[in-house]
C-alpha cells in the first residue's frame, strides 16, 4: 500500500484540524506545513511532527515528493491563486469553501485538475456529519419517496461575523449558508438550480464589517421543488464559534426533521456561566476521539489520494453552489430573483 506525503498550506482554525488528522492517520508518510504566522507555524509543527515547515506556500510546490495539498488559507481570496498553483505543481488538491470567489476561476481549477487528472474536491463537510448522511441514504432507498421542500435554518456566534468581516467583505450567504446550499443540492440531484431569491438583513455587522446579519434564501429547482435556507451570524457568545442548525426535509412519503441544534451538552460555571460545548460546525478532538465531521472528511480525502477512490464532492457540485450563492448575493442587491445559470460573473 502507497503511503502519501500532504502538504497544508495555512494551519489557522481548519487547517491546524486538517494538520492533527493527517500527522496521526497511517496513509500519511509525511505532513509539510506552510504558515505565514511563525509562532503558529512553529506550534502546529512542534505538535504534528511534521517533517517540513516553512512561511513561504512555493516551498511545498516545490517538493516533488508531496502528493496532495489541502489549502486552509484565509482571506478568501488566496483560494483560488494558491489551489491553481498546487495543480499546476501537479498537486491532488482539498481547497475550503468557497471554491472561488469568481465561477471563472472555479472553471479554471477544474480544467488544471482534468487536464492533469488530479482530484480537486471542495470543503463541504456537512456531507460526513452522519444526521446529514441520513438525509440522502433515506433518499436514496425510497424511504422518503419524491422530495417536496427542504428547510436549513442556521445560525452562528457573532465570533464567526467578527472573524469573517474582519478579513473580507463575503456575505452569509456566500461563506455560511454555502454548506447547506451544498448539502440540499446534493440530496436533490439530479435536480438542478434554475431561480434564486434572497433577502439581507444589516442591523448589527454593518456598522464595523459592511456585511449583513443573515441572508434568507429560496431556490427553486428544475424539477419545481423548492427550498428555503437561513444563514446568520449575529447569536451572542454560546461557546467559541457556536452553531445552531435545524433541518426540515418533506418528500411525498414521509419527512425527515433533524435537530443540529448542539444543545445537548450545557456546562455550568462560575467563572462563564453556561456555554454550550462541542457545538462547532467541524467540530474538535475531545481526548483520543474526535467530534464532529472534519475528521471523516479529512481522512475521506487522504484515502482518496492514496488508493485512487473517487471523491464524494465533485468540484462541479462546488461550483454549482457557488453559482447558487453568488445569485443569492446579485438577488438581494436586486430584491429581485434571479435565474440560472449566471452569465459573466
Ligand atoms: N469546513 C468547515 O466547516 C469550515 C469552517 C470554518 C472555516 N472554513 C474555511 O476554512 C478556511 C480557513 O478558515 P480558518 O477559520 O481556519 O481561518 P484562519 O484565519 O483561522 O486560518 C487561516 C490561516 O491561513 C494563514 N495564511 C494566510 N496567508 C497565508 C500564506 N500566504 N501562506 C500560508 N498561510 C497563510 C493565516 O496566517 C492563518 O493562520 C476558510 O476559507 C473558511 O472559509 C471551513
Amino acid at each position: 500500500m502507497r503511503r502519501i506525503n500532504v502538504g497544508i498550506i495555512g494551519t489557522g482554525w481548519i487547517g491546524e484540524i486538517r494538520a492533527k488528522v493527517c500527522a496521526t492517520h497511517p496513509l500519511v508518510e509525511s505532513l509539510h506545513l506552510a504558515e505565514v504566522d511563525e509562532a503558529k507555524l512553529k506550534r502546529v509543527a512542534g505538535e504534528t511532527g511534521a517533517r517540513t515547515a516553512t512561511t513561504d506556500y512555493r516551498e511545498l510546490l516545490r517538493r516533488r515528493e508531496i502528493d496532495a495539498i489541502i489549502v486552509s488559507t484565509t482571506p478568501e481570496t488566496t483560494h483560488y491563486p494558491f489551489t491553481r498553483d498546487c495543480l499546476l505543481a501537479r498537486k491532488h488538491a482539498f481547497l475550503e469553501k468557497p471554491m472561488g470567489l469568481k465561477l471563472k476561476e472555479a472553471d479554471e481549477l477544474m480544467k488544471l485538475a482534468r487536464e492533469a487528472n488530479l482530484k480537486l474536491t471542495i470543503g463541504y463537510t456537512q456531507r460526513f456529519n452522519p444526521k446529514y448522511a441520513y438525509v440522502k441514504k433515506c433518499l436514496e432507498d425510497g424511504t422518503l419517496g419524491r422530495p417536496v421542500t427542504a428547510l436549513v435554518s442556521r445560525n452562528v456566534s457573532r465570533s464567526i461575523g467578527h472573524k469573517i468581516g474582519g478579513r473580507v467583505r463575503l456575505s452569509p450567504a456566500v461563506m455560511e449558508a454555502t454548506h447547506d446550499v451544498d448539502f440540499i443540492l446534493w440530496c436533490l440531484l439530479p435536480a438542478r438550480p434554475v431561480r434564486v431569491y434572497s433577502e439581507a438583513v444589516f442591523r448589527i455587522m454593518e456598522h464595523e464589517h459592511g456585511v449583513p446579519d443573515c441572508q434568507w434564501i429560496v431556490v427553486t429547482m428544475d424539477d419545481g421543488t423548492v427550498f428555503t435556507i437561513g444563514a446568520g451570524w449575529a447569536l451572542p457568545p454560546g461557546y467559541p464559534h457556536f452553531s445552531v442548525a435545524t433541518i426540515e426535509f418533506v418528500a411525498t412519503e414521509g419527512a425527515l426533521l433533524i435537530d443540529d441544534s448542539h444543545r445537548d451538552i450545557v456546562l455550568n460555571t462560575m467563572k462563564k456561566g453556561m456555554v454550550l460545548p462541542l457545538s462547532t460546525m467541524p467540530g474538535e478532538q475531545v481526548r483520543h476521539v474526535y467530534q464532529g465531521p472534519m475528521e471523516a472528511e479529512t481522512i475521506h480525502f487522504i484515502e482518496a489520494v492514496a488508493l485512487d477512490r473517487p471523491l464524494l464532492v465533485t468540484p462541479e457540485q462546488a461550483r454549482q453552489v457557488m453559482e447558487v450563492t453568488l445569485a443569492a448575493d446579485l438577488s438581494a442587491e436586486r430584491h429581485a430573483p434571479v435565474g440560472l445559470p449566471l452569465d459573466g460573473v
